[in-house]
């Protein structure tokens, strides 16, 4: 019994990962919401170094908002044909000095010991150091939002190509949130690409 369910686990977990490819292009239907919020959901129980969560996700309904970023958006129609696009930001005010960083501290029960060593190795970190840093955070999000939304047979596309200081401006962000990635979400208007991967053992090394 046990069995069967794993197998027929591993087999939606493969159809998942099949299903998931970057959209190009989404037929402008809207996804419930409460798929959304599942998704969003995802990339909030992301791991994060420290668990620090040095991220926020923008997510932009609007559809005149949508088309004035079209062209920051290096022209991609993914971010106006879809139905939500998500804008994850990463976010940089998490020196202890940082309201943000007493909020994620606020709640956790870290031995002193414990707080003081994360508190100096974030402190240590210069602008441009922390900027990448919580930009690999945000990546993570990016994974498990999209996954999830595989799941739910929600298409979306990762992307980075756009220009994040135009994104900030159009937005109004603060300057310690920074536009990292893209991921509209919709439904595919058009046939998946093939998945063009190379073999197993081309990636696994065993040792
Ligand atoms: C960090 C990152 C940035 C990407 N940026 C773009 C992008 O700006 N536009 C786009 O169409 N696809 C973008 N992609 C999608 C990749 O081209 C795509 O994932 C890859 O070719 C593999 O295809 P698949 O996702 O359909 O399996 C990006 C992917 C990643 C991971």
């Amino acid at each position: 019994m046990v069995w069967y369910f794993m197998e027929d686990i591993k087999k939606k977990i493969t159809e998942a990962l099949n299903f998931r490819h970057a959209c190009k292009e989404f037929n402008g239907e809207k996804i419930p919401n409460e798929d959304l919020k599942f998704i969003l959901e995802s990339g909030r129980l992301s791991p994060s170094s420290f668990g620090m969560q040095p991220w926020k996700f923008i997510v932009v309904k609007d559809q005149k908002l949508k088309e004035q970023l079209l062209e920051a958006s290096l022209g991609q129609i993914q971010v106006t044909t879809c139905s939500d696009l998500v804008v994850i930001c990463a976010r940089t005010d998490i020196k202890p000095s940082d309201d943000f960083f007493k909020k994620v501290m606020e709640n956790r029960t870290l031995p002193e010991e414990k707080q003081e060593r994360i508190k100096k190795s974030l402190d240590e970190k210069d602008p441009q150091k922390m900027l990448v840093y919580c930009q690999q955070q945000a990546f993570i999000a990016l994974g498990n939002m999209m996954q999830v939304s595989a799941f739910l047979g929600v298409d979306s596309c990762p992307m980075g190509g756009f220009d994040a200081e135009t994104y900030s401006k159009i937005l109004g962000l603060d300057p310690h949130i920074h536009p990292t990635l893209l991921m509209p979400l919709g439904y595919r208007k058009n046939k998946q690409s093939d998945k063009e991967r190379l073999a197993y053992d081309d990636v696994v090394e065993t040792r």
